[in-house]
């Protein structure tokens, strides 16, 4: 930890590294912990005092006592699961509206961007990419092509902008045929808007920069994977943010040059949830018991997550795109019982040989 700087804590392979948890141990030493990209797509999982959480969109360091928590422009974030989410930590006796800040330039999920995930899932068929169906692609989508609603939308003319957001969706989800029905869904989610006008919305790029110029120390926290990454990933097999190093920059308006460390945490062996290229995977017995001794099962879907050996090129790559200072490894325990343990150190295509080099 810096004074003035941001540490950034990232997942640089496939997610689900365990980001959470080491949040949750580094927090007392940060002033402010911050999500920079994704959304309800992750699920950090975190025991606290003996209860089990897992958190979605609110940043894990929201069980510090004197953390502020933000939610920065990079994210993407859903109402209804925010409200679901926030109101289980103050059903735990958390405050969480005083700990929490949210970026108005962060995008909204729509019902009908989850709406539009599913439906063109349905119709890559084969191809799908197994996404974990929250609308981020879809949401993601209008962020770029600029049609996107933003939190603070909410504070002005919003049921204007929302209907015309709406009625642009209904319109592509009525050419492909896809039928789905919100209804419930879009009460919960106007509940969940509602909700979140009780939380400082605020210009978050302004704030963290402030704090940084008091001398506060900030940390970045990742979701997802570096091999998830829109530029970095297994395109188009990844997910709809930069999660990388470099999306901290964009995610949460803060330049390069306030970045100090940047932890890379991952397994001690590999996991992928979804479809895609996965080199080290294992189809037989040991990625089975893999799965099963280290709990391979999606905190967001419950989808058994995919098991192999750990993956040396893609962690090597990881690091030179992030510029990872320090490794964290996860979960080696789980390997114990195997008497041999494997890792990839090269992938060999079409009889080409790209390798890690030992000593490197
Ligand atoms: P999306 O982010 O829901 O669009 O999903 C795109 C791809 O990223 C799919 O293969 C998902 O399984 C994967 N993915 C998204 N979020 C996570 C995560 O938190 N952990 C692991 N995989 C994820």
């Amino acid at each position: 930890m810096t004074h003035g700087k941001v540490d950034a804590l990232l997942g640089v392979v496939f997610g689900d590294e365990g980001k959470g948890k080491v949040v949750d141990y580094f927090t007392p030493q940060y002033d402010v912990v911050a999500r920079f990209a994704g959304g309800p797509n992750a699920g950090h999982t975190i025991i606290f005092d003996g209860k089990k959480f897992v958190l979605r969109s609110i940043p894990s360091g929201i069980f510090g006592e004197h953390t502020l928590n933000i939610i920065g422009n990079g994210c993407v974030i859903a109402p209804d699961l925010f409200m679901a989410e926030a109101r289980e930590l103050e059903a735990a006796g958390y405050d969480v509206k005083s700990k929490l800040h949210i970026s108005k330039r962060a995008h909204l999920i729509l019902p009908t961007h989850r709406a539009l995930d599913r439906a063109y899932e349905a119709a890559k068929g084969k191809n799908k990419i197994g996404t974990t169906g929250k609308g981020i692609g879809p949401t993601y989508s209008d962020k770029a092509a600029r049609t996107g609603l933003r939190v603070g939308d909410i504070l002005c003319n919003f049921a204007e902008k929302y209907a015309a957001a709406k009625e642009r969706h209904e319109q592509i989800l009525r050419r492909l045929g896809y039928e789905y029905d919100i209804t419930e869904e879009e009460k919960l989610w106007l509940e969940g808007v509602e909700y979140m006008k009780q939380f400082p919305l605020t210009d978050s790029e302004n704030e963290i920069n402030q704090l940084l110029a008091e001398g506060k120390s900030v940390l970045a926290e990742g979701a997802q994977g570096t091999m998830l990454d829109l530029d970095h990933g297994t395109y188009p097999m990844v997910s709809s943010s930069s999660t990388t190093t470099g999306g901290v920059c964009t995610g949460l308006g803060v330049a390069p040059s306030k970045i100090a460390d940047v932890f890379g945490i991952f397994k001690a062996y590999s996991t992928r949830v979804g479809s895609g290229p996965f080199p080290v995977e294992l189809f037989d017995a040991t990625g089975d018991r893999i799965r099963e001794l280290g709990h391979e099962y999606g905190a967001v879907t419950g989808r058994n997550r995919r098991c192999g050996w750990l993956d040396l090129v893609a962690l090597k790559y990881a690091v030179q795109v992030n510029g990872v200072t320090q490794l964290i490894m996860m979960k080696s325990d789980v390997l114990s019982e195997f008497p041999t343990i494997k890792v990839c150190t090269a992938y060999k295509v079409k009889s080409q040989e790209s390798r890690v080099k030992s000593q490197e």
